[in-house]
């Protein structure tokens, strides 16, 4: 399901709808905040979240519908998986899994202040990102290269009841691109290479998200890896996943996961001619499965 905020603009959907075609599997595409009544939503036999892309201005909103989805259908991925990741305080818990993650400072509207001079330790070494913990496509995600701009920005997020993140701007980005890895039914399927969002004025695409140059790509072994080893720390602890996102930045010393996205990621379904019938196998595996 999509959103009426993103009908129409999602370029994974009409390549799904005909990879589902040539499967035999039928589909809907339905808007999760289009108040559909409880027979719409029991008439599927599986509920693919795919571009909720609002669902972090309204995130009671969202949750409260994927209970009553999940009630109703069956949802993939599941309604666990998405509470869990829909804040990116996920993030530490893949860093005590032993996983590599971009350095990150949490800073909670209940705190105290001594994140401040962590902040000021991180700018010693160049510039910071503040981005919030629930936050998705680049939204209020700002680069700072001085100490007041960043803590300004943190203390907004704070205002709102917000918990912010803050990390070292990773700037092997600049030159190498982000790489992420899509996994679908919980095996690799493609790859793709994003052009860094923040060494520039953003170009924000009718205020859901950030415009982004996607290329194809041939993921190295250390990104694989690292890939594959989250995919396998997630499927321990959530099962078989539908679909999963796992997006790397470059450092000197190896790829660093900027963020695992198992909740409404775009997968480029456009970046390899295989990246179609992937998903649709695997859905069809989910409907199989239930
Ligand atoms: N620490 C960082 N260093 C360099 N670039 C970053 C960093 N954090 C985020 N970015 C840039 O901002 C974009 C959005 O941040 P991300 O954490 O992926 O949040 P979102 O949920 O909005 O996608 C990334 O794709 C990347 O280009
Ligand atoms: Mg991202």
């Amino acid at each position: 399901m999509t959103s009426r905020a993103a009908w129409g603009i999602d370029d994974d959907m009409p390549l799904l709808k005909s990879a589902l075609d040539a499967a035999a599997i039928e589909w809907r595409e339905l808007a999760w905040d289009d108040d559909l009544d409880d027979e719409a939503w029991a008439s599927c036999a599986l509920s693919v979240v795919r571009s909720t892309w609002d669902y972090h201005r309204r995130l009671d909103d969202f949750l409260a519908w994927i209970d009553r989805v999940d009630r109703l259908s069956v949802l993939a991925n599941s309604v666990a998986v998405l509470r869990w990741n829909t804040d990116k305080h996920y993030l530490v818990e893949a860093e005590v899994a032993g996983l590599p993650i971009v350095p990150t400072v949490f800073v909670e509207p209940s705190g105290d202040d001594s994140w401040i001079a962590r902040v000021d330790h991180l700018l010693e070494s160049g510039h910071v990102v503040v981005k919030p913990c629930v936050s998705a496509g680049s939204n209020d995600t700002e680069r700072h290269d001085e100490s007041a701009s960043a803590i300004e920005q943190v203390r907004g997020l704070l205002a709102t009841g917000r918990a912010a993140m803050v990390q070292p701007y990773l700037s092997r980005v600049d030159s190498d691109d982000e790489t992420g890895l899509v996994f679908m039914g919980g095996s690799f399927s493609h790859a793709f290479a994003k052009g860094p969002l923040l060494s520039a004025p953003k170009d924000v695409a009718g205020d859901l998200f950030a415009r982004e140059r996607i290329d194809p790509r041939v993921p190295s072994a250390a990104e694989l890896s690292v890939g594959e080893r989250a995919m396998a720390w997630l499927g321990r602890r959530f099962g078989t996943l539908l679909y999963a996102r796992i997006d790397l930045l470059p450092t000197d010393r190896g790829p660093v996961i900027v963020e695992l996205e198992l909740t409404e990621p775009s997968l480029f379904l456009a970046m390899h001619p295989d990246a179609p019938s992937n998903i649709a196998r695997a859905i069809g595996a989910a409907l199989s499965a239930r």
